[in-house]
């Protein structure tokens, strides 16, 4: 049964798409052309921006799937190569197959010369994130065969290996400036989460659990559909811009605090509340008044509005870390007790907040000496291979075409020029 639309005295209708989890959709292709009007939807909370069969998440539920299988079992028996490689190839590899794909990944240890150079020309306080986007659109300059308009299919299989491989190494390298310390060449005989500590901290014995809970956060962040990198990533691919301009877009976005920046922001409020002194009451009361300005960080989220799935695997995590490592983190108290006070706080039952993936993946992080400005790049590394999937399939899907949302003017009609004297 079609929609049906009274526009002033005309009845249209309008195609109703469901999707295979039952999710429905208006499809107001036509709605423009039939009709003059166009929808309104500031912040794109109720449209659906393409199709896609890599992430299902349902907010209300607390559901998160990646291409069908859900985040909880991913999280328990998969890794990270492998998550990367369901999301972009649509399924699980066969073991020749997570075989050559990480052996592709691990032939990409390291960065042009002129690339090891740029990172060091910056300040050693410049945040990574701007380091790393810097970077990725600087790689373009060195593979000018992966610039053309359409990658054959042997191609993205490159780049997208590529990427992974050696995103790791700047992220690492960009650490290592960061510290004042000498490059650590990646150690092709490590998994990808061993090499990345090794290549940052310069130990090879890294532990299996504190590897594993890296490879477990990265697990996490592998995809979250229409997010704002991920749409930035579609729309900046979109005009068929290449990968190192588009993934360095997608860097670009997440570093906003209401985006991937808030994993950093989340330990920077703990923190202040630990040197303030002030009790968990105080802190929320001041995110409740809306003059402050300031957000209970780690809480809320745009789709979750019962519980973010990937919170509760996190907390498990984080307890198994900081037990293993035997860390006492006052923050990790902090944050427990804020949790539990706003979870019974009217203000935030109300409104649907509870604690998103952030909230205690910055303390796992913190655990294994990873510094609070380099939170945001792991959320990258992790995110890498969820927009490269989301890009290959905007880019195959037939009749792709360059995104391009409408507005609406609201601004003046009929101003005329004066001369600048007389303004
Ligand atoms: N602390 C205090 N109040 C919050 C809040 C938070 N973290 N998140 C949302 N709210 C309040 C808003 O002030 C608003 O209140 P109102 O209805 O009285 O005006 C209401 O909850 C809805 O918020 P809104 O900003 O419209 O929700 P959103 O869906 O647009 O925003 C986030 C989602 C994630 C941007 C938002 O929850 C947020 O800023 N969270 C903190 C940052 C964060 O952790 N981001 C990581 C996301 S994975």
């Amino acid at each position: 049964m079609p929609a049906k639309l009274i526009l002033e005295d005309k009845t249209i209708e309008l195609p109703i798409f469901v999707g295979t989890e039952g999710e429905k959709a208006v499809d107001v292709t036509k709605l423009r052309a039939e009709t003059g009007y166009v929808t309104l939807d500031s912040g794109y909370m109720d449209t659906g921006a393409c199709t896609s069969a890599i992430t299902f998440l349902d907010g209300e539920q607390g559901i998160l799937k990646y291409r069908g299988y859900s985040i909880e079992e991913i999280a328990e028996k998969s890794n990270f190569i492998e998550a990367s490689y369901l999301v972009i190839h649509g399924r699980l590899p066969k073991e020749d197959e997570l075989k050559k794909f990480q052996a592709k990944i691990a032939s990409y240890d390291d960065v042009p010369q002129g690339i090891k150079e740029m990172i060091k020309i910056f300040p050693k306080d410049a945040h990574p994130m701007g380091i790393l986007s810097s970077n990725m659109s600087a790689l373009s300059a060195y593979y000018p065969d992966l610039l053309v308009q359409d990658l054959s299919p042997e191609q993205k299989e490159t780049v997208m290996a590529q990427l992974m491989g050696q995103l790791k190494v700047m992220a690492a390298y960009a650490y290592r400036h960061q510290q004042g310390k000498e490059y650590i060449k990646s150690d092709k005989n490590l998994d990808y989460c061993s090499d990345f500590i090794y290549m940052m901290t310069g130990n090879k014995n890294v532990d299996k659990e504190v590897a594993k809970a890296l490879d477990i956060l990265l697990v996490l962040h592998v995809d979250h559909e229409q997010n704002c990198s991920t749409s930035t990533v579609r729309m900046v691919g979109s005009s068929k811009a290449n990968m190192f301009a588009t993934i360095s877009a997608g860097i670009d976005a997440l570093w906003g605090p209401l985006h991937g920046g808030a994993n950093q922001a989340v330990l920077e409020m703990l923190e202040e509340i630990k040197d303030s002194g002030k009790g968990y009451k105080d802190f929320l009361a001041e995110v409740k008044d809306k003059n402050s300005g300031s957000r209970l960080m780690g809480f809320g989220h745009r789709v979750y509005k019962n519980f973010d799935p990937r919170a509760k695997i996190i907390k498990v995590a984080c307890d198994s870390v900081l037990a293993k490592l035997g860390v006492q983190d006052p923050l990790l108290d902090i944050a427990k007790g804020l949790e539990e006070v706003a979870l019974k706080d009217e203000y935030f039952v109300s409104r649907k907040l509870y604690p998103n993936v952030d909230f205690y993946s910055g303390i796992i992080y913190r655990a294994l000496g990873i510094p609070t400005n380099m939170f945001t790049v792991m959320f990258a590394m992790g995110r890498l291979p969820g927009w490269m999937a989301q890009w290959k399939e905007m880019v195959e899907q037939p009749g792709f075409k360059i995104c391009r949302p409408r507005q609406i003017y609201v601004g003046e009609t009929t101003n005329k020029y004066k001369d600048i004297k007389s303004r």
